[in-house]
């Protein structure tokens, strides 16, 4: 028997949403993309075209659609709110890109929507998808290595930031250590308790100086006494480069990483193997498998395998960095939604 594709709608078409909007068009046999919004029209006009989807004029257009069953958020993060909370409380099942929100207040008022329109709500934290990432959690879970006890983490962009100082190092926070934060959750299975974060604006970016950090080492502590050692760093300028080891007391086991015999030396003009532009190659297949999954889910009524809880503990660990770096002290991860909680500034 065959079953009837999943009306998807996408909402913000730019970098990410348009990955996502193809994806749902050509990828994912359980899948139709029924329409695409942007806050751009001709934007939103083009992809459609291009994707051959309808462009909504708004986004409640797009959520009165009843040919969308999924909608997959994916404006910038001042949006996700707003935005989850309108589809999730029309019964739309709702596949929200991170951060999940800009606080705490806001990752639970999503959950709490999720829970009343009785809509699945998961966050896009697309590694745990991969196949590398994913046969390391099943050989962490299957306890071959022994206890896991410390991660080290490495996630470099290619390009350098551009943002004001006045950013800070919110951006860094919610846009790129979250993935680590969430991964390392993953991998450990276990709750972040603390982030110490130290950044700076590193060597080729000093002519901007006075621009928002773009490297941060975190140590973060977990709830069970493991560790992780987090490096962002922004302006690699070789490749998009992630790597991932989680040290157990009986192994290691690596994700990203070279032969041990072997020197690699990167530079712009001289990588060769197995670099990666960017998120949108390295995470390819990650992207495809997350929306797959989430659409079949909905069919098989199974719980997202992303929950709110995850995309808020993700966003509670990146304010406690940010708290951590303006304090310069350990900050603890806040539990609950403070009202002095830190106002994003983006
Ligand atoms: N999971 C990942 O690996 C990953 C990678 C990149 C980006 N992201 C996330 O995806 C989101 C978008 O990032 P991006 O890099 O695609 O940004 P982008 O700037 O390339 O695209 C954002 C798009 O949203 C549109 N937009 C702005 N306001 C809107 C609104 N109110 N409603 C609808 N559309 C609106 C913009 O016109 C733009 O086309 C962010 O939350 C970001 O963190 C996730």
């Amino acid at each position: 028997m065959t079953r009837e594709r999943i009306g998807v709608g996408v909402v913000g078409v730019g970098m990410m949403g348009r990955r996502h909007a193809e994806n749902a068009a050509r990828s994912i046999p359980e899948a139709r993309l029924a329409a695409v919004f942007d806050a751009d029209r001709a934007l939103a006009g083009r992809v459609g075209r291009e994707i051959d989807a309808d462009a909504c004029g708004s986004l409640e257009e797009l959520l009165e659609r009843s040919d969308v069953r999924v909608v997959v958020i994916a404006s910038p993060r001042r949006f996700h709110a707003e935005q989850a909370i309108g589809a999730l409380s029309r019964g739309k099942d709702v596949l929200l890109e991170k951060p999940m929100g800009l606080s705490l207040e806001e990752c639970d008022r999503i959950i709490a929507a999720a829970k009343h329109g009785r809509s699945r709500l998961q966050i896009g934290f697309m590694r745990r998808y991969d196949s590398a990432y994913a046969e390391a959690k099943r050989l962490l879970s299957s306890g071959a290595l022994g206890q896991a006890l410390l991660v080290r983490a490495v996630h470099r962009d290619r390009e350098e930031t551009n943002l004001p100082a006045s950013s800070g190092i919110t951006e860094m926070m919610l846009e790129s250590t979250i993935h680590d934060f969430d991964l390392s959750r993953f991998l450990l299975g276990d709750e972040i308790a603390s982030v110490a974060t130290t950044a700076a604006v590193l060597c080729h970016t000093r002519d901007a100086h006075g621009h928002a950090p773009n490297a941060a080492l975190n140590s973060v502590r977990f709830a069970g006494g493991a560790l992780a050692d987090i490096e962002t760093y922004w302006g690699a300028q070789y490749a998009y480069d992630v790597r991932t080891e989680v040290v157990c007391a009986e192994g290691t086991a690596l994700v990203g990483q070279h032969p041990r015999s072997q020197l690699a030396v990167y530079t712009r003009d001289g990588a060769t193997r197995d670099l990666f532009p960017g998120f949108l190659e390295r995470f390819a297949d990650a992207y495809r498998a997350e929306l797959s999954d989430f659409v079949s889910g909905v069919a098989e009524h199974r719980p997202p395998a992303v929950s709110g809880l995850d995309g808020r503990a993700a966003v509670a660990a990146a304010l406690a960095g940010v708290a951590s770096y303006e304090s310069g002290k350990a900050e603890a991860v806040a539990t609950t939604a403070s009202p002095r909680e830190p106002s994003p500034r983006r």
